[in-house]
């Protein structure tokens, strides 16, 4: 049967899986249906019963856990999910590539790993600090893009150093170490559509997070996967929460006792997904080594020190462009 073709069908629009998005053997993903992991830890955040050691022993064990009752509004949290929604359905973005960085923002449909083969996602990125000289610098179509984004992102903003000032006690460093340096940098949002043969492709390959710490709003969508043990586990769902993972520069400030864990997105056959990830980073010039509190005789240091801004260059999986964008945000002011 001949398939038909209209000038709005996308990429993904197809019955089989295109060669250039199959991935070796040894990649793509196998056991796709390991059981969803009920153990990973689901943390109450208006529970009064501290929930820093929970959060701590999440971190040391999984590099991940989820939180709930977190005080992000709901409203705030499906108004974002939908105008993400509605950008990666508009029928013709500006462009199939990379949209150029002099915009303050990224979109592509196309890209691919250093073997050239391509991930299942289309990809949405900008800076979000400081947030009142970034909003402009986003999309405007949907035309209340930047409004529902900004306000997702000061919600956002609140939670994340809520969550930063938590683990900076539970590690027990003074207050303000983890945060007075840094920023909800940037938000990166996926759009993973469904897939004739999800054994074959892969939404993102297995990485860590060069952040912080790193918020993913997933909806009701599955997919994440991360690593325990030499396993694939699921992230599972739960309404309204996000889920929390520790990223390379935390583990780093830890001397090692939280843990930056391989994570990936596996793509569904009848299920699309739409994620929203925020990076919380040092800023850019910030020295990042393990706190000296945390350093002993018997614990030396593990981790040599590195200005923020070129260990991202060196980890040029999200360096290349992000860096790029800050200078549209600096020409700005
Ligand atoms: C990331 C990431 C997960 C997702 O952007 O670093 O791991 O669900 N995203 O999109
Ligand atoms: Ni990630």
């Amino acid at each position: 049967m001949e398939i038909k073709k209209d000038k709005d069908s996308r990429w993904f629009d197809v019955e089989l899986v295109p060669e250039s998005y199959i991935f070796s053997p040894t990649d793509r993903p196998q056991n796709l249906d390991v059981a969803i992991c009920d153990s990973i830890p689901v943390i109450d955040l208006a529970k009064h019963i501290q929930p820093i050691e929970s959060i701590l022993k999440a971190s040391q064990e999984f590099g991940f856990f989820q939180v709930i009752n977190h005080g992000v509004p709901e409203k705030i949290m499906s108004d974002a999910m939908s105008v993400l929604k509605e950008f990666f359905h508009m029928p013709s973005k500006e462009a199939t590539g990379y949209v150029p960085h002099n915009k303050g923002w990224i979109y592509t449909n196309n890209d691919c790993t250093k073997d050239g083969v391509h991930i299942w996602r289309e990809n949405l990125k900008h800076l979000c600090h400081p947030l009142d000289k970034c909003t402009k610098l986003w999309p405007n179509k949907p035309t209340r893009y930047q409004e529902v984004i900004a306000a997702y992102l000061l919600e956002i903003n609140k939670l994340s150093f809520r969550i930063l000032e938590m683990i900076c006690e539970g590690l027990g460093l003074e207050p303000g170490y983890l945060s007075d340096t840094s920023e909800v940098q940037i938000l990166s949002s996926n759009f993973y559509p469904s897939c004739p043969d999800p054994s074959l492709t892969l939404g993102i390959l297995a990485h860590q997070d060069t952040s912080l710490i790193t918020l993913v709003y997933q909806g009701d969508s599955t997919g994440l996967q991360f690593l325990k043990d030499g396993q694939w586990i699921n992230v599972g769902s739960i309404p309204n929460s996000f889920v929390v993972n520790i990223g390379n520069q935390l583990e780093i400030v830890s001397n090692g006792k939280l843990r930056s864990i391989d994570h990936r997105v596996v793509t569904s056959k009848d299920k699309t997904r739409i994620s929203i990830a925020t990076f919380v980073n040092p800023s850019y010039d910030c020295i990042i080594e393990p706190a000296k509190a945390l350093v002993n005789k018997n614990e030396p240091s593990r981790y040599k020190a590195s200005r923020y801004k070129e260990y991202v260059d060196r980890n040029k999986a999200f360096g290349d462009y992000t860096v790029a964008l800050r200078d549209v945000v600096i020409s700005e002011s």
